[in-house]
């Protein structure tokens, strides 16, 4: 099965709050980008957001220019139905990050949980990368959340890449400066802990 496949099966066959990453709050990815003070129409984009409550609690917050996009048009409509009138005035987008494309110089903030670290093929973490540059305004920022080396090796019956903040880095370059990073712990629905490790980066090049 292709990637795209993957994901709409998982999204077909699972109420989004049973997803192994489900958090009813994305409580870190919050309290970060309340902490940059961003202005409300600032652009923000969640890349592989699926059906996440992120989009939820940052229109509570009065950001008023959110895109969401993930590879799943399952996970997308779970999200879209979730917040009814509301989601009007989201834009989402389906499409696979390693090949769409974004507005140039656009966004103030990218967001991924849980997203890059599927992408074990040097050249796939290189398009996300070339594409989270371009659609990104120079100092902009980008938080990110990936499987830490103590987390498991797979997820959702995928292979994962593990990451310390130091290898994350790297591997996003030196137009990424890592400001801040944290490691947590989140616990899936059926009571297994995964490690992650958090990072903040501005765009700096
Ligand atoms: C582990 S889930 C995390 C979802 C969300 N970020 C969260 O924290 O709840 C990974 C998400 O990435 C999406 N995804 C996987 N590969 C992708 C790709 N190449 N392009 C866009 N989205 C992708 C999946 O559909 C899924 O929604």
């Amino acid at each position: 099965m292709n990637r795209t496949g993957h994901w709409e099966k998982i999204y077909a066959d699972k109420a989004a709050n049973q997803v192994g990453w489900y958090t009813p709050r994305l409580e870190t990815s919050l309290e970060w980008i309340t902490a940059l003070g961003l202005n409300p129409d600032d652009p923000i984009i969640d890349a592989g957001g699926g059906a996440s409550t992120l989009v939820d609690d940052l229109l509570e917050a009065g950001h008023t220019r959110l895109t969401v996009l993930d590879i799943s048009g399952n996970a997308l409509e779970q999200a879209r139905q979730r917040l009814r009138e509301k989601s009007k005035s989201v834009d989402w987008l389906q499409g696979d990050i390693t090949e769409i494309e974004l507005p140039k110089n656009h966004y103030r903030l990218w967001h991924d949980r849980a997203v890059f670290h599927f992408l074990t093929e040097q050249s796939l973490q290189q398009n996300y990368r070339n594409r989270m540059l371009d659609a990104l305004r120079p100092g902009g920022y980008v938080v990110m959340g990936c499987f830490a080396p103590d987390a498991p090796p797979t997820c959702s019956g995928l292979q994962v890449q593990r990451y310390t903040a130091e290898a994350l880095s790297n591997t996003l370059g030196s137009a990424f400066a890592l400001k801040r990073q944290n490691n947590e712990s989140h616990t899936t629905p059926s009571g297994v802990k995964q490690a992650y490790i958090y990072c903040l980066f501005q765009r700096i090049a």
